[in-house]
Parts: structure tokens; C-alpha cells; sequence
């Protein structure tokens, strides 16, 4: 496995809108070993989520998992997603992302959402997903549409550096569940 370079902000192909992954591909070693290297550069990068365009590849795959989620978020691999969104108001949370590092910012996201993909093999799966995994599930599934979270913030006034927003809220004695240090995706 090989960890790749993460693409940043800037590059076009962080805003091209992605190809579907073709039925010939499926199974093919070139699938798997891609798939491997972004498990392997998502957890080198400490992340939780990496979408195929943050490694140059404009392609509609990507992967996630969170071993610090609760319960645990479970390595998925999603090839061709289609997300429907479930409940009523969106929540605010917050993001980060590899592409645009050390920057977080709140984000409104739907609640839960069905997720229905297929594996590297090519077998449809469909999950469920709430909170937290909604989230990066709706922050991955964004990449392939060229769209980043910067895009989906309703007030910029959030947007800030991991460790100054970590220092101010520090400073306010609030306790740790909503830390703006969350991971990024
Ligand atoms: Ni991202």
C-alpha cells in the first residue's frame, strides 16, 4: 500500500464533478490496490473520510471509517454512492477537511441518510447512517460533486484554525464533545 499525495484546494480537480466507476473495473487489481492506498493515505493523514478526487483520481469512490466514533464508524469503501437524506432540520457540526488543511468550520447537514453503493467487488450494499457518519458521508459524497464544505457553510463567522478554535474553547471551560477539533475528510 502506498500513501498518495493529498490533493489541496486549488486544484481544478477538486471541483470537476467526478465520473462513475465502470462495470469493467470492478474486481480488477487496479480498483483494489487504489482503494487500499486511499485506506492507507486517509489513515496516514489521520482523517476520516477521503474521496478519489482528493487524490487526482476524478472518479465517484471513497472510503471512510472512525475508530473514535461512537459507536465505532466501520471501514466502508462506497463506489458509485447515492445518498438520500433523512430527517427534518439540518444539524450543525464540525468539519475539516484534508484538502484544506488545519481550517474547521460549522456546516449544516441532514441528520441521517441512506446510503446505497457498491463495494470494490461490485456488490450493492445500502446502510443507514446518523450523526456523525451522516456527516462524513455527506462531506465525501460532496468531493464528487466538486463541491466543498466552505460551499455548504450558512455563516462564515465559524471558520477558523483547529488550535485557536481548540484554545477559545478551552478558555470557555466547555467540555470536549463538540471540539472543533474534529477530524477531517
Ligand atoms: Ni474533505
Amino acid at each position: 500500500m502506498a500513501v498518495l499525495p493529498i490533493i489541496r484546494l486549488g486544484d481544478p480537480v477538486l471541483r470537476a464533478v467526478a465520473e462513475p466507476v465502470h462495470s469493467s473495473r470492478f474486481g480488477s487489481r487496479e480498483l483494489k490496490r487504489l482503494v487500499d492506498d486511499m485506506i492507507a493515505t486517509m489513515r496516514a493523514a489521520s482523517g476520516v473520510g477521503l474521496a478519489a478526487p482528493q487524490v487526482g483520481r476524478s472518479i465517484r469512490l471513497f472510503v471512510f471509517e472512525s475508530n473514535n466514533a461512537e459507536p465505532p464508524i466501520p471501514t466502508t469503501v462506497a463506489i458509485n454512492p447515492e445518498v438520500e437524506l433523512l430527517g427534518d432540520e439540518p444539524e450543525e457540526g464540525w468539519e475539516g477537511c484534508l484538502s484544506i488543511p488545519e481550517l474547521r468550520g460549522l456546516v449544516p447537514r441532514a441528520p441521517a441518510l441512506r446510503l446505497s453503493a457498491l463495494d470494490v467487488h461490485g456488490q450493492p450494499f445500502e446502510r443507514q447512517a446518523a450523526g456523525f457518519e451522516a456527516r462524513i458521508i455527506q462531506h465525501e459524497l460532496d468531493h464528487l460533486d466538486g463541491i466543498v464544505y466552505l460551499d455548504r457553510m450558512t455563516d462564515l463567522g465559524s471558520l477558523g484554525y483547529a488550535e485557536e478554535l481548540d484554545a477559545a474553547e478551552e478558555a470557555l471551560e466547555e467540555n470536549g464533545e463538540d471540539r472543533a477539533a474534529a477530524e477531517s475528510a
